[in-house]
């Protein structure tokens, strides 16, 4: 039987961090055994928010590619592609968005949200709004039986099922209903504690050097109660210590674990040795990275075998999608 198809994007706003590794690319690379899935860069989203500043955008977009493929994504096995490569999203995006109700986008929680966080930004627009069509489009332009995104996004999918069950509804039983397929990795904190976020300024990325790494864990908030280096403290509520859990051997982990809780370690060597597994971790991501950068022209042309493929799927729902509207 052929495999199921998924699909999921990220928005070209800058390099990857700890935060994307975690909570979306290791998922995404396990999803690789199982499904068909189909990746790729949400430029047009990107523009929802950054229209007036699309420098950005297509500076990041062959930078996040790189990223997939360092952290082990497979372009043989699966698909990248770039949004707006495929025009056919635009189309589907707007017969979606004559038969998507207004209150359906009105009363989504993201976009209340956003609008709120992003508050410095003019964002009370059409585009914003629609953000959820366009995804809409994005997803079920591939009949995609599942989208692995974050809970944050779940909403976004929900919608998408309300478009297509309407849409099967109103014309022809053309798309599948897709389910939110939710990454069991655990969410990483930035080193304040906070979401890890680039605008927070709070993130370890990817591509950062070891003496960034050693300066920014340096600097991240352990146990609050732990004042001074003679008061025990308690590993389980500290940020530095979950990170140890990731990037530190077992047996290490249990000595770092006893040892703070009896003040035998303090803080400032805890991280040191985090520092380290952290290093370590980060170095094979970093040498392929280096290696890709070395041959663009290779990556140019997974992206283009990735179009192609995308492309010629998209064409084909198109012609049912127009045979079912009659337009
Ligand atoms: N909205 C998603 C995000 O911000 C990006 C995205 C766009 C997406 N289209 C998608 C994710 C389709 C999954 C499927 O993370
Ligand atoms: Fe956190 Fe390590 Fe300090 Fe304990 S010793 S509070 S685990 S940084």
């Amino acid at each position: 039987m052929a495999k199921g198809r998924i699909v999921s994007g990220m928005r070209p706003t800058g390099k990857l961090h700890l935060g994307h590794l975690r909570g979306a690319l290791l998922n995404w690379k396990r999803l690789q055994e199982e499904f068909q899935c189909f990746y790729f860069i949400a430029d047009w989203h990107a523009l929802t928010s950054d229209y007036a500043n699309t420098e950005i955008i297509k500076e990041s977009t062959y930078d996040i590619i790189m990223d997939w493929i360092s952290v082990g994504l497979n372009p043989e096995q699966s698909t990248f592609f770039v949004q707006s490569h495929i025009k056919e999203h635009a189309e589907l995006y707007l017969l979606f968005s004559m038969l998507t109700p207004l209150p359906w986008l009105e009363r989504n929680p993201t976009y209340k949200e956003q609008l709120k966080e992003l508050s410095h930004k003019d964002i009370f627009t059409y585009g914003f709004l629609g953000y959820p069509v366009l995804q809409a489009a994005d997803i079920l332009m591939y009949k995609a039986i599942g989208v692995p995104v974050g809970e944050d996004q779940a909403p976004h999918v929900e919608l998408t099922r309300e478009i297509a069950r309407r849409f099967n509804h109103i014309y022809e039983e053309v798309f599948p209903v897709p389910k939110v397929v939710l990454a069991p990795t655990s969410k990483i904190l930035g080193t304040d504690r906070r979401k890890m976020s680039k605008s927070y300024g709070n993130a370890i990325f990817l591509t950062d050097t070891d003496k960034e790494i050693d300066s920014k864990v340096g600097q991240m908030i352990t146990d609050p109660q732990r004042a001074r280096k003679t008061d025990p403290g308690d590993p389980e509520i500290c940020n530095v210590f979950f990170f140890h859990e990731i990037y530190t051997d077992k047996s290490t982990c249990k000595e770092i674990h006893a040892g703070c809780k009896s003040a035998e370690i303090g803080c400032v060597q805890c991280k040191k040795m985090m520092a380290e597994g952290l290093k370590e971790g980060l170095a094979p991501i970093k040498a392929k990275r280096r290696e890709l950068e070395s041959r663009l022209d290779k990556v140019r042309e997974i992206v283009n075998d990735g179009n192609d493929r995308a492309r010629s799927i998209a064409r084909e729902t198109m012609a049912q999608v127009r045979e079912a509207v009659k337009i």
